[in-house]
C-alpha cells in the first residue's frame, strides 16, 4: 500500500479544511485515509453495509466487480477451477504462492493429520435435537473446539495460529459430515486420509456401514470445484465478522464460529437453500411471470434469490463456472430432465431481458446453480449452507491469520450518527403518563 495522492475535504460554508492522503494498492480504486479526519474536523463519515469502506489491507484475494473478476493470490478463478484442486488452494489462500510438490504434501499431510475430532465431541451432539438445523448445529460444535484444544490458543505464537488453522480446515467436513448423519439418525463416519479432502468430505457424507460407498470422480470433481468457488471472497459479511471477532483478541474456533453464524443469512451463504425454496414454491415455469411480478412489485419484500450481489455488477465469475459443472453433473448422473434445473433456466431467460433487473445490474449469481448441483449429487437443502462454509473456513482463516499479522491492526469499532432522544431527565414513576 503507497501513496498515490492526496484529497482535500472543505466543510462548505466555513474555512475548515483539511488534506488527507490518497493510497492505492496493486490494483483497484484509490482510498482516501480518513483516519485523522476526526481529528482534524471532527466528523465521522457515514456509510450503511460499509460498501464504500476498505476496513482493512489485505494481498488474499481480488474482487473486480464490474468485470465480474475473481483472484486468490492473483491466480485467477477459472484458471484455479480447472487446474488446481481445493488442498492446493488452500496451500495459496494461507501462504501467499502456490507450493512445490514437496511443501503440497506436507500441507496435505498436515491437515490430513487433524481430520478426526476429539471423541468426546460425539456427545455434544446427543445434545442437540434430531431435526436441528445443520447450521445451528455447526455454529455450536465449532465454537466448542475451543474447549477441546486449548494446547494451542495463543495467537501471538505463529505455530499456535498455524496448528489452530490445519485443525480448523481439517476438522470443519468432519463435523458436517456428523451433522448431516445425525440427521439421519445414522452412524457417524471416520475421515478417510487417502481420499482427497472432496472426496473424504463426499465419503463421510455417504458412507453406511451396511453398503460399500465408491466416491466418483466426477462427484468428487464437482465438490472439489464447489468448494474451490468458495474458499475466498474478499471482505464479505461473514469474513468481516471473523476478523471484527478476531480483532479483539478471541480465539480462532470462536472467530469461524462467528463467521459461520453470519454465512448462515439468506443474503449470503443461506442463498443456496434459498432458492431451492423458491424454485419449490414456484412449482412450474408457468408461475415464474407471475413471480417476478412480485419480485418487481416496491411493495413486496420479495426477492430472486441466487441473483444480485453486493460487488458483482456485470456478472458473477464463479457463477459460470458453476453453471458448466451443473451440466456435467445431471449428464454423469444421466438426469436429462431436471425440473428445477429447467425452471432455473427459464428464470435466469427472463431476468436476464427484463428491464427491472438489466438496470439494477442483477445477474445471477453463484449460489443460482451451487443448490442445483448440490441437490442432485443427492445433498438435502439444509446441508448447502454448511457446504459453503467448509469452503469458506479456509477463507476465514487465511483472513483472520493475516490480520493478527498486520502491525495496524486494531480491534474493529466503527462509530453511528446517533438520532435518539437528546438528554433528559429520568422521571419516577408518579410523573409518567
Ligand atoms: N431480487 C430482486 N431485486 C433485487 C435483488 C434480488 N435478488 N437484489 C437486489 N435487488 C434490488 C434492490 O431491491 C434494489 O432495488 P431499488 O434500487 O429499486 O431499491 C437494487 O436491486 C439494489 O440492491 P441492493 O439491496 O442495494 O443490493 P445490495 O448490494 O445491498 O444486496 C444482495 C446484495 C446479495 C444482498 C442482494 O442482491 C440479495 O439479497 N440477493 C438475493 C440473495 C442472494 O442471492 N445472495 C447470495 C449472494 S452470492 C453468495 C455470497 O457471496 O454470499
Amino acid at each position: 500500500m503507497s501513496k498515490t495522492g492526496s484529497i482535500t475535504v472543505t466543510i462548505e460554508g466555513s474555512n475548515s479544511s483539511t488534506t488527507l492522503p490518497l493510497l492505492g494498492g496493486t490494483l483497484g480504486p484509490q482510498v482516501a485515509d480518513i483516519r485523522k479526519l476526526y481529528s482534524s474536523l471532527g466528523i465521522f463519515t457515514y456509510d450503511p453495509g460499509y460498501g464504500e469502506t476498505a476496513s482493512c489491507e489485505s494481498k488474499i484475494t481480488y474482487i473486480d466487480g464490474d468485470a465480474g473478476v475473481l483472484m486468490y493470490r492473483g491466480y485467477p478463478i477459472e484458471q484455479l477451477a480447472e487446474k488446481s484442486d481445493f488442498i492446493e488452494v488452500c496451500y495459496l489462500l494461507m501462504n501467499g504462492d502456490l507450493p512445490n510438490k514437496a511443501e503440497l504434501e506436507k500441507f496435505r499431510k498436515d491437515v490430513t493429520y487433524h481430520t478426526m475430532v476429539h471423541e468426546q465431541i460425539r456427545r455434544f451432539f446427543d445434545g442437540f435435537r434430531r431435526d436441528a438445523h445443520p447450521m445451528a448445529i455447526m455454529c455450536g460444535v465449532v465454537g466448542a473446539l475451543a474447549a477441546f484444544y486449548h494446547d494451542n490458543l495463543d495467537i501471538n505464537d505463529p505455530r499456535q495460529r498455524e496448528v489452530a488453522a490445519f485443525r480448523l480446515i481439517a476438522k470443519v467436513p468432519t463435523i458436517a459430515a456428523m451433522a448431516y448423519k445425525y440427521a439421519l439418525g445414522q452412524p457417524f463416519v471416520y475421515p478417510q486420509n487417502k481420499l482427497s479432502y472432496a472426496a473424504n468430505f463426499l465419503y463421510m457424507l455417504n458412507t453406511v456401514p451396511a453398503e460399500p460407498y465408491e466416491v466418483s470422480p466426477v462427484l468428487e470433481r464437482a465438490m472439489d470445484r464447489i468448494l474451490v468457488l468458495h474458499a475466498d471472497h474478499e471482505q464479505n459479511a461473514s469474513t468481516s465478522t471473523v476478523r471484527l471477532a478476531g480483532s479483539t483478541g478471541a480465539n480462532p474456533f470462536a472467530c469461524i464460529a462467528a463467521g459461520i453464524a453470519a454465512l448462515w443469512g439468506p443474503a449470503h451463504g443461506g442463498a443456496n437453500e434459498a432458492v431451492l425454496k423458491m424454485l419449490a414454491e414456484i412449482g412450474t415455469p408457468d408461475k415464474i411471470p407471475a413471480f417476478i411480478e412480485k419480485v418487481k412489485d416496491k411493495n413486496s419484500d420479495v426477492k430472486l434469490m441466487g441473483f444480485g450481489h453486493r460487488v458483482y455488477k456485470n456478472f458473477d465469475p464463479r457463477a459460470k463456472i458453476m453453471k458448466e459443472t451443473c451440466h456435467e453433473v445431471l449428464a454423469e448422473l444421466g438426469i436429462k430432465d431436471e425440473p428445477l434445473l429447467d425452471m432455473a433456466m427459464e428464470m435466469e431467460r427472463i431476468a436476464l431481458t427484463d428491464d427491472y433487473f438489466i438496470s439494477r445490474k442483477l445477474y445471477p449469481n453463484v449460489d443460482f446453480y451451487s443448490g442445483i448441483i448440490l441437490k442432485a449429487m443427492g445433498i438435502p437443502t439444509s446441508m448447502f449452507t454448511v457446504i459453503f462454509a467448509v469452503a469458506r473456513t479456509v477463507g476465514w482463516v487465511s483472513q483472520w491469520k493475516e490480520m493478527i499479522e498486520d502491525p495496524s491492526q486494531r480491534i474493529g469499532r466503527p462509530r453511528q450518527i446517533y438520532t435518539g432522544a437528546g438528554a433528559r431527565d429520568y422521571k419516577p414513576m408518579a410523573e409518567r403518563g
